[in-house]
C-alpha cells in the first residue's frame, strides 16, 4: 500500500511561550480540557512506553486522574508493563489529539499510588470491570478463550453482583511524575510549534525546538 500522497495541512491553533503557561501541568490541563470537551470516545487514552531488557514496548492505557504533580493510570502490577516499571520506572507518555492537531509527549518516573487511593477507585468501577481485574493475570498466557471465560465465571460465582469484589493485591494505580514535556501544535507549511519544558528543581525551563 502506497500512502505517499496523503497530505494534511494544520491550522487549528498556534503555540508560543507568551501564550503557554509556565507550569506544564497547567498547560497540559488546559489542552486536555479542550480535547475532553469534544466528547470523543476514549479521549483520555494515552500511549505509555516502558523498557525491559533494552526493548521498548508501548500500549494504550486510560488517564484516570490529573494531580498537581502528575498523571494517574491503573493497571496490574504483575503485567508486562508492571514488571518493566518495577525494574525501570522511567516512562514515556504520548497523547495525539488529532482534531486539534496536537501532540503531547511526557517523560517521567512512576511510583505506585497509595493502596487506599487504588481501593477507593476500584470500588467505584463497574462490577464486571472489578471481576475482570480480579480474574485476569494480565499478560500471562492462557490456553483458550473458554478457559478465560470459565475463570471469569468462577469469580462471578464467588463474588456475585452486589457483594464486594476485593481488589487484587497486584492491581492498582501508578503516578507518573513528569520531568520533561513537549507540546506540539501543528502549523501551516510544516512549521509546527514545539515547546519543551524541562524540570529544573522547583521550576521549569522552556525552550522552542525546530519542527
Ligand atoms: C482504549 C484502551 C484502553 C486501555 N486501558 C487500559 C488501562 O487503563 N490499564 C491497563 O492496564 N490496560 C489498558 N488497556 C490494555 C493495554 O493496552 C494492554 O493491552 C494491557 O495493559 C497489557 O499490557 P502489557 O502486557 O504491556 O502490560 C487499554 C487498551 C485500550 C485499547
Amino acid at each position: 500500500m502506497d500512502l505517499h500522497n496523503i497530505r494534511e495541512s494544520y491550522n487549528f491553533d498556534s503555540l508560543d511561550q507568551l501564550k503557554a503557561n509556565r507550569n506544564p501541568m497547567i498547560q497540559f490541563n488546559s489542552w486536555f480540557t479542550q480535547y475532553k470537551s469534544l466528547g470523543i470516545k476514549d479521549y483520555n487514552a494515552m500511549a505509555i512506553s516502558t523498557v525491559k531488557n533494552n526493548e521498548p514496548e508501548s500500549r494504550i492505557v486510560l488517564l484516570k486522574e490529573i494531580r498537581n504533580n502528575g498523571l494517574v493510570f491503573y493497571s496490574n502490577y504483575e503485567s508486562n508493563k508492571g514488571q518493566s516499571l518495577a525494574k525501570n520506572p522511567n516512562i514515556s507518555v504520548l497523547f495525539f489529539w488529532r482534531e486539534q492537531e496536537r501532540q503531547v509527549r511526557i517523560k517521567g518516573v512512576v511510583r505506585k499510588i497509595d493502596t487506599q487511593d487504588s481501593e477507593a477507585y476500584f470500588e467505584k468501577r463497574p462490577y464486571l470491570s472489578q471481576i475482570g481485574a480480579a480474574a485476569s493475570n494480565q499478560s500471562r498466557p492462557i490456553e483458550s478463550r473458554s478457559a478465560l471465560e470459565i475463570k471469569f465465571q468462577k469469580f462471578q460465582t464467588k463474588f456475585p453482583e452486589g457483594t464486594q469484589v476485593p481488589m487484587p493485591e497486584e492491581w492498582g494505580g501508578y503516578l507518573i511524575e513528569p520531568f520533561e514535556f513537549e507540546f506540539w501544535q501543528g502549523r501551516e507549511g510544516r512549521l509546527h510549534d514545539r515547546l519543551i519544558y524541562t524540570s529544573n528543581s522547583d521550576d521549569w525551563n522552556i525552550h522552542r525546538i525546530q519542527p
